[in-house]
């Protein structure tokens, strides 16, 4: 598995599995197919509430704790330095781990700033290896970045051909954070499974779209976290370390750009007053 090094020398995979939307009673077995096909890297979220599902997946894999590298995240209800490192806690209790590889700020909303501080402690005292924000937005980064210790070493934003984020990979890569990708496949909103220009390229090489989504962000040095709960989708997702995309067909599917989200603004206030109504479940 090829890896990137973030901006505090840990080496992180640039190909991970994400279990958003895996249902709690799937998601033990989902990811443990995932780990059985190769992936090392697991991307959760308190918010996503299968944290649990995915410790026993790990304790049951038998793979050495060094050999993993598993991110999760702080949601928006758990805001501030206290509630912060409580969540932390949390988290770590349900996935059964003493330290975490990445923990990320899932929101830009709250208070932000506390949960930061937090972290930063927490990075401190060894029990995070790197930590990180999702969602962030140039102007949110930079201020966070502006006003604190410790540089981000993620942002997860969603980024897949219809939503390039090419100018904000461009300032993060300025200030040292690596852009990581939610939502690669835009969760095949926009017809991006059958995408006559992704299928074409998909020809040249005997490879599917998917791959030549992956393919197109891992050339471009974007960290990829697809999701699927099927065995074959997870060996296909993962196998993309054998072919190469031309300068011309990676232009093919930069020219697919609409400039605007599939899903959500985070700059619009009615996202951020919905994301706000979203409390944690399993508390
Ligand atoms: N930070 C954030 O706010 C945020 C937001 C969204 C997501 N994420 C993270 O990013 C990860 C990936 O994003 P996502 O889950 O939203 O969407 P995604 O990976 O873009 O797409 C997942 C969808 O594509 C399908 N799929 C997967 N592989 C396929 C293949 N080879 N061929 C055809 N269909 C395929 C899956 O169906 P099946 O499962 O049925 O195969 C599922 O419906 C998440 O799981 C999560 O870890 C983070």
């Amino acid at each position: 598995m090829d890896c990137v090094t973030l901006n505090n020398g840990v080496s992180m995979p640039i190909l991970g599995f994400g279990v958003y939307q895996v249902p709690p009673e799937e998601t033990e077995r989902a990811v443990s197919q995932a780990l059985e096909a190769g992936y090392r890297s697991i991307d959760t979220a308190a918010v996503y509430n299968n944290e649990e599902a995915v410790g026993r997946a790990i304790a049951a894999s038998g793979i050495p704790r060094d050999d993993l590298f598993v991110t999760t995240k702080l949601w928006i209800s758990d805001a501030g330095e206290g509630s912060a490192r409580q969540a932390f806690e949390r988290s770590m209790d349900k996935l059964g781990l003493e330290t975490l590889d990445l923990y990320l700020v899932h929101q830009p909303f709250g208070d932000y700033y506390g949960s930061w501080r937090a972290m930063e402690k927490l990075y401190a005292e060894r029990r995070i290896r790197a930590i990180g924000v999702s969602n962030f937005f140039p102007d949110r980064l930079i201020d966070l970045i502006n006003h604190n210790e410790i540089v981000p070493a993620v942002d997860q934003v969603e980024t897949h051909p219809f939503f390039q984020r090419v100018a904000d990979q461009n300032f993060m890569d300025k200030l040292g954070v690596r852009i990581e990708s939610w939502g690669p496949f835009a969760e095949g909103r926009n017809g991006l499974f059958t995408h006559p220009t992704l299928t074409a390229i998909g020809e040249a090489h005997g490879k599917s779209v998917a791959q030549v989504v992956l393919r197109w962000l891992i050339q471009r040095g974007v960290v990829v976290i697809p999701k699927s709960v099927r065995p074959e989708r997870m060996r296909e997702n993962i196998d993309v370390f054998d072919f190469n995309l031309s300068d011309a067909e990676m232009m093919d599917v930069t020219a697919l750009e609409t400039g605007k989200s599939q899903f959500l603004d985070h700059r619009d206030p009615e996202a951020a007053k919905f994301l706000s109504t979203l409390t944690l479940t399993n508390e």
